[in-house]
This record gives C-alpha cells, sequence and structure tokens, in this order.
C-alpha cells in the first residue's frame, strides 16, 4: 500500500507533507513525490527510494512554499519504481495534479479513449490516466467537481484520490473507493492521509472518509458528498493513540493486523486478474514471455521458509490444474544440485521481500543454467524481481510482522492463478469454472473464520504451555501444518513439527502422550477418512487433539478435544482457509506467552545473509 498526505492551512505545507510521508514509511515504497502550490503555481518534485532523498531534492527550494500540497509514497503496482511513474501526476496542461493509493482496473482502455482525444501521457501508470479525465471533461466546460465525479463513475478499481487545481490555491478534493483515506481536522486547517499516523502529530480529530464519498477541503470547511452531489453525514472521530498505534490502527500487534488483512489481500491479488466471463485468467507481468511459457515442460519452485510451504502447495496446484511436472527446493540446498536440466524447465522464485540471499543464489544459479526464471514478490522493484525473467506482483503491501501470514495467503492465491494460466486445457474448463468462481467467495469465508478468534485465543491460551506440538495434514494440508508448526514456533518458542498425518506410524507416533498435543488440519475432502484413522491411533494413545474442521463435520467432535470449524470449499483452495485458524492460534500462544510476536527473538524480516 502507498501513503498519501495532503495540507491546507496556514502554515508551511512541505513539512507537513514530509513528516506525514515519513510517518507512513511502514507501509513500504519505492519512490516518493511532493506538489506544493507556491506563489508561482503547482511545483512538484519526485524520487526513486526514500523520503529523504526526496526531502534533499526539495532542499531549501525557495519555489516549494506554500499552503497547499499533496505528497505520496509510491507502492508500484503499474509502471516500475522511476521518477517518471512516482506520483504526483498531472494531465497535459498542468491544471490538475493529483496522488492515488489503489488500482485503476480499466486504465488501459481510459488510456486508449484519451490518447484518441490528443492526450500524451508520460507514465507507465494506471493512474495518470485519471488526471487526463479529469482535464478531458474540463475541457467540454465542466466545473472541476463535477468533472472530478464524472471522472470517478467512468473509473474502475480501488482508488484513495488527494488531489489539487493549480487554477485555485483554496480548495482540496479527495475520494475514495476501497483504499483508505481519512481527514485530519485542524483549527484553519485541514490534512488528508492514507492513516492518521500521518499527521497524528498535528490533530487527533478524523473523518474517516467513506466508499463513494468526495471531499472538498478548504482551511476552514469540509464538504463531503456522493457521487450524486447529495451531502452525507460527516462523523469526526478524536484518536488518542500515539504514532505507532496509529500505524497498527485498532490491533495490537502488526500481526494480527495482517492476519485480518487476509481477505482484503486475497482480493488484491486476484483483482484484475479473473476474466469471469471468458472463464481465464490473465497475469500481465508473464505476458512478455508467454510463448517461453508454453513450453514449459517441468516447474522447479525455488523459496525459504512460509513461501517454501507455499510453493508445496503450489506443487499440488500446477500438477493438479496444469498438469504440469513439478517440484519444490529450499532455495538454501537447492544451490548444491548438479542435476541436469533439460529442455523446457523453469525456475520460479517465490518471495515476499524479494530480498532473501539464499532464494537470490539458488535464481542466479538456475540463470546460469539458461533457465526462465519466473517470479511471485511481493516487493515492487526488489532484486529477485528484477532478476527474473517474469513475474507476478502480489499487491498484499508491506508486511511489518516477521512472521508472515498475509504474504503466504497472497502466494497461494497467485499460485492458483498461475496454475490456471499454465493450464493448456480449453477456457471451458469445469476445474477452472469451480475454482474461479470459489476463488472469488474466499475472501468472505475468510471473514467468517476471524470472528471466530476470541474462540482460538481461548484454545491458545489453554495449549500455550504444551513444551511441543504436532501438526498433520494430508495432500493440499500437508503443506499448511508445516506452515502451521513454524508459526507456532516462530512466535511463541513451542517447539513445533509438522508432519504428513500419513507418516504417523513410521515415527512421530511414538511422541504421543497426553502432554503431546497434535492440531490435525482434517476439512471434509477425499482424505478425511484417513485422517479421522490417523485421530484415532492418536486418541488412543491419550493424545490432546485440536482440529481444523468442515462445518457440519459430524465425526470430529468424537475423536479431538477441541475443533475450529471452517466454511467448506474445494481441497485446492482449502489452505486459504485452513491456514487462518493457524496463524491465530500461534499469535495467541505467542502474545500469551509474553513474547514480542512483530519482532520474535534471533529472526529478520528479511534474511539478506546466507
Ligand atoms: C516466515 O514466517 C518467516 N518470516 C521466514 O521463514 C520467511 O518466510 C523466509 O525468510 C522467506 O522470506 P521471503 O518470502 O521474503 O523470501
Ligand atoms: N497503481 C498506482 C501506481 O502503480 C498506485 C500504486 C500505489 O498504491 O502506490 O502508481
Amino acid at each position: 500500500m502507498c501513503g498519501i498526505v495532503g495540507y491546507i492551512g496556514e502554515k508551511e505545507a512541505l513539512p507537513i507533507l514530509i513528516n506525514g510521508l515519513k510517518a507512513l514509511e511502514y507501509r513500504g515504497y519505492d519512490s516518493a513525490g511532493v506538489a506544493v502550490f507556491s506563489k508561482n503555481g503547482i511545483r512538484e518534485k519526485k524520487t526513486v527510494g526514500q523520503v529523504e532523498v526526496l526531502e534533499k531534492a526539495v532542499g531549501d527550494d525557495v519555489d516549494f512554499k506554500g499552503n497547499l500540497g499533496i505528497a505520496h509514497t509510491r507502492w508500484a503496482t503499474h509502471g516500475a519504481p522511476s521518477e517518471a511513474n512516482a506520483h504526483p501526476h498531472s494531465d497535459c496542461s498542468r491544471r490538475v495534479f493529483l496522488v492515488h493509493n489503489g488500482i485503476i482496473e480499466n486504465y488501459k482502455e481510459l488510456k486508449n479513449y484519451l490518447s484518441e482525444r490528443g492526450h500524451i501521457f508520460k507514465s507507465e501508470t494506471d493512474t495518470e490516466s485519471v488526471a487526463h479525465l479529469i482535464e478531458d471533461f474540463l475541457e467540454e466546460g465542466k466545473d472541476f467537481k463535477t468533472a472530478l465525479i464524472d471522472t470517478l463513475k467512468m473509473i474502475r478499481g480501488a482508488y484513495a484520490l488527494a488531489i489539487a487545481d493549480a487554477k485555485n490555491p483554496e480548495i482540496l478534493y479527495a475520494a475514495k473507493l476501497s483504499s483508505p483515506l481519512v481527514i485530519g481536522v485542524g483549527k484553519d486547517e485541514n490534512f488528508l492521509a492514507s492513516d492518521p499516523s500521518a499527521v497524528i502529530g498535528n490533530t487527533r480529530d478524523f473523518i474517516y472518509l467513506k466508499d463513494g464519498e468526495l471531499a472538498e477541503i478548504t482551511r476552514d470547511k469540509i464538504n463531503i458528498s456522493n457521487l450524486e452531489k447529495q451531502p452525507t453525514p460527516i462523523e469526526i472521530v478524536r484518536l488518542e493513540w500515539n504514532l505507532e498505534q496509529a500505524q497498527k490502527g485498532d490491533f495490537p500487534h502488526f500481526m494480527l493486523k495482517e492476519i485480518f488483512e487476509g481477505p482484503e489481500i486475497v482480493r488484491f491479488a486476484f483483482r484484475g486478474r479473473i476474466i469471469s466471463k471468458e472463464n481465464r485468467v490473465m497475469l500481465g507481468g508473464l505476458e512478455q514471455v508467454s510463448d517461453k511459457i508454453k513450453k514449459i515442460k517441468r516447474l522447479i519452485i525455488l523459496a525459504c521458509g512460509t513461501s517454501y510451504y507455499a510453493g508445496l502447495v503450489g506443487e499440488y496446484l500446477f500438477e493438479e490444474i496444469a498438469k504440469l511436472p513439478t517440484e519444490v527446493h529450499f532455495a538454501s540446498e537447492f544451490r548444491y544440485r548438479e542435476e541436469p536440466f533439460d529442455e523446457g524447465t523453469a525456475v520460479l522464485a517465490i518471495s515476499q521481500s524479494g530480498e532473501t540471499a539464499d532464494t537470490l543464489a539458488a535464481l542466479r544459479k538456475a540463470k546460469e543454467k539458461g533457465l526462465l526464471t519466473l517470479g511471485i514478490v511481493n516487493t515492487v522493484g526488489s532484486t529477485i524481481a528484477r532478476e527474473t525473467n517474469a513475474g507476478v506482483y502480489n499487491h498484499a503491501g508491506p508486511e511489518i510482522g516477521v512472521a508472515s501470514t498475509k504474504a503466504f495467503l497472497s502466494q497461494i492465491t497467485i499460485l492458483v492463478l498461475m496454475a490456471i494460466y499454465l493450464s493448456k486445457s480449453n477456457d471451458k474448463d469445469s476445474l477452472t469454472e469451480s475454482l474461479l468462481k470459489e476463488l472469488e467467495k474466499i475472501p468472505e469465508k475468510i471473514e467468517k473464520i476471524l470472528l471466530q478468534a476470541p474462540a482460538i485465543e481461548k484454545l491458545a491460551l489453554k495449549y500455550k504451555d504444551c513444551g511441543n506440538f504436532l501438526f498433520i495434514g494430508r495432500r493440499y494440508n500437508y503443506p499448511t501444518a508445516l506452515e502451521g508448526a513454524l508459526k507456532l514456533k516462530e512466535v511463541s518458542y513451542i517447539h513445533a513439527e509438522g508432519y504428513g498425518a500419513g507418516e504417523m506410524k513410521h515415527g512421530p507416533l511414538a511422541m504421543i502422550s497426553p502432554d503431546f498435543p497434535t492440531m490435525a488440519i482434517v476439512p471434509q475432502n477425499g482424505v478425511s477418512e484417513k485422517i479421522y484413522s490417523n485421530l484415532e491411533e492418536i486418541k488412543a494413545r491419550k493424545g490432546p487433539i485440536l482440529a481444523i474442521a468442515t462445518e457440519g463435520d459430524k465425526k470430529i467432535s468424537s475423536l479431538a478435544n477441541d475443533v475450529i470449524y471452517i466454511p467448506k470449499t474445494i481441497e485446492p483452495l482449502e489452505p486459504l482457509l485452513t491456514v487462518v485458524p493457524l496463524q491465530l492460534f500461534a499469535y495467541y500462544a505467542g502474545v500469551n506467552r509474553g513474547f514480542n510476536v512483530d519482532k520474535p527473538r534471533n529472526l529478520a524480516k528479511s534474511v539478506t545473509v546466507e
């Protein structure tokens, strides 16, 4: 997610804008920019990299003195990180200046339409089309507010927008749909921000803009309306947060915030990528190598940690959906493999940070062998993203908690899309149809699971003092068991092991005793009966059992001591649901054992050393 800051009032805008961007740095970004309404008109400056680079570039430039301004930290989705693609963006006549958070899904259609009407684009972004569309309506003689409303009615996707009109230094406009945007209410001054943390030092009074609302903001007046120009009620909320609390919002930890972002993260991963009426998937980042992709005969997935476990789910997905032979390697081990790579072998690197040294080393080895290299990366412009031949971005926004949670959900979602994309079956394939239909229902099913957080915390309290934990699952839920064990280890320091349930008789059963609990992932599917048998064996040895089971499962309560019920879904998508209770369980166990779950001991968020 990016950061937006706006100011209008009696003070100098620039320091407020720059400090606001710094407070939003936790959201992650790759470039930044600012525009200030000076006595010589609107001045702008945009730079790649940290906010301090922008701050230095603006320096003491006298032209950046003014009482109205907008600023932005960009989390690139369309167009690589560059000065030209950084925000603010403006129109041809440089009257409209705006910054944007979100994705304009129909930007290509808009760019084509506007180019035919003579507009010249200066960037590769989706955002710039909004500035030109406003200008186009202005050229039809509409007033600024009407031109803006007509623009908002034409664009599809997600937006938080802060907009300045070079012909009017007395007003800031704002509009919101899906992406967050708040108005900070001051005395003879008002603010705009992606979240309160950007300006909490200037005011504690905020108006949370709602979807479909448009705000006209002067230094002493705020009008809010819908897109039919009907005024909407204004509710001012007083926040007693400090800065870090503002960044976490209502959550005590980033990890919990990121678990609760799960539904939105899955939507961000598939937004604009499912072409339902054609029963297919569009992954723009792979188009450039589409001819090579058609020739892939074998796929090697390389990753570490949670990303590796996502890759194991991907192995099942690619083999079931795309009928593509797939194998997964710890990147740290792949580098020692000297296997011959035959024609048609491709590599897929999965990395949230895009900077993991082991994954980068393995990727470079694959490139030396001349293999096609693909990526699933969250951090735009990161090294792994830049060094693969092509890839797909998660659009999950930065993940602050060291323990990866939302990134796992995003990676699984994109692996599903990629498996469909790589599938050579025709578009009428019924599996594709059921996957795409069900995938769009997953966010609401995750929301249903999140409502059980208090009950899951109670279970974590019950089991938090166990010295060991076994996690078991089969097929798609075998990697989920491994991931659940990693989560518990990472944030609660309880020793936990994940196993394929079928392995119980081959050793792990020896560990089972009354003080050695098992977390069984056993949604209703083709392998449930086999796991029930595993649970009988564990129960016979008095091992405590917690189960993740499907709503309506009549059998599980006779086997397990405790059950967390989740909605039914189709088997390839199960990890998107079964992992959520495991993330919450680990979080509450860690917190109730008194640990800092956002920064677990000995761990780093991005392992950039081998
Ligand atoms: C997962 O919770 C850990 N933070 C860690 O295992 C992480 O998944 C691993 O270091 C890989 O990181 P990456 O996805 O950024 O490459
Ligand atoms: N989609 C816009 C871009 O790529 C905005 C991204 C953001 O939210 O920062 O520039």
